[in-house]
């Protein structure tokens, strides 16, 4: 079958990984309105093309934070990549670099940081965080990315609990046993009192803004908070000091009822004015959908699902794939916008 679009990896992904895995990266909170909503909102955006301005040559390269990468598409943190594909985050991690873009490894890797960087060396990788509630397994984590190279510090702001996702309650969602959050592996002694998945994760629901001064003090890596969707959010985030807002409902995984990611980019990127970097995640499914995102002000966009489709597919090359349809997408209308 020849993959034209993401649809065609969505619709492999769906006929070949097994249910559970399946409805685990598909899910949504409670009813997917939010999930659903990222999608329909790129819709009701409409272009004002121009035409007859040469578009034979373009450049649609990109900065990070001063680090270039090849077009404005990296992959945003998801979890248990070995879900989708044998190798999991190291085929990520390859894919990324040989596509010259940005990879945020999650916390919840199936793969070790150490093995994530041994696959891709030199390529531009973030980490992504969940704090825990026992605060030295955070630490120990940012430093060791920090020691093996990764250039960014990603905190997830909107999880404090996991949202209900009704199939993987349904299913009973765990990971099979030969998987592990090789991460964190030793450091859940201390939170075996509840038998569900995701309260072992023993993330702290706690964390307030003041965190970022205690993230400061451990790293100097570079902070990017990620989740934010109100203009009131993103001007704590610059008056705290990060360095890059992702505006993101973690694909709709958390709060249902809340606004699409590219809706709420609006009032983040005018907020913002420009004193960080603003980039998305959630709902990017064609080049089209990067190009409305960019117009709205957002540096660069993040796929999730997406990527686990292209793992699910035929893992590194399979996300290449995707990540090279978007490309030639975003160009193709680049190039017919004007
Ligand atoms: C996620 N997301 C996520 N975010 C994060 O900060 N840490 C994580 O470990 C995960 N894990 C995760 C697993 C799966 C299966 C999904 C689908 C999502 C959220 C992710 O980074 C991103 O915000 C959304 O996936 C973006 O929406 P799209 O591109 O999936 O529509």
């Amino acid at each position: 079958m020849a993959m034209v679009c993401l649809s065609d990896f969505e619709a492999y992904a769906k006929k070949y990984l097994p249910k559970i895995a399946w409805d685990f990266f598909a899910a949504g909170a409670d009813d997917c309105s939010t999930r659903d909503e990222n999608i329909l909102a790129y819709k009701r955006i409409r272009f004002r093309p121009r035409m007859l301005r040469d578009v034979s040559m373009m450049d649609i390269r990109t900065k990070l934070l001063g680090t270039e990468i090849s077009f404005p598409v990296g992959i945003a943190p998801t979890g248990f990549h070995q879900l989708a594909w044998p190798d999991g985050e190291k085929s990520t991690a390859r894919a990324a670099k040989a596509m010259s873009t940005c990879y945020i490894a999650s916390t919840y890797s199936t793969c070790t940081l150490e093995e994530i960087s041994a696959a891709a060396p030199g390529s531009l990788r973030w980490f992504q965080l969940y704090i825990h509630r026992n605060r030295a397994v955070s630490q120990q984590l940012i430093q060791r990315a920090e020691a093996l190279g990764f250039q960014g510090l990603v905190l997830t702001a909107d999880l404090p609990y996991t949202g209900k996702r009704r199939d993987d309650v349904r299913n009973g969602f765990r990971l099979p046993p030969h998987m592990k959050l090789k991460n964190l592996e030793g450091a859940f002694e201390v939170c075996k009192m509840s038998p569900s998945f995701h309260s072992l994760l023993c993330l702290d629901p706690s964390v307030t803004w003041n965190d970022i001064y205690w993230l400061r003090s451990l790293t100097h890596l570079p902070i990017i908070i990620k989740g934010i969707l109100t203009k009131e959010d993103a001007e704590l985030a610059v008056r705290h000091g990060v360095q890059g807002i992702i505006v993101s409902n973690h694909g709709g995984r958390q709060l249902d009822g809340g606004p699409a990611t590219v809706d709420a980019l609006v009032e983040v990127v005018e907020a913002v004015q420009g004193r960080v970097e603003v980039y998305l995640d959630g709902g990017i499914r064609k080049g089209s959908d990067v190009l409305k995102a960019l117009a709205l002000g957002a540096k660069c966009v993040f796929i999730g699902r997406p990527a686990l489709w292209g793992l699910a597919y035929k893992g590194e090359e399979g996300l290449q794939e995707v990540l090279r349809i978007l490309q030639d997408e975003f160009r193709l209308s680049m190039a017919l916008a004007g």
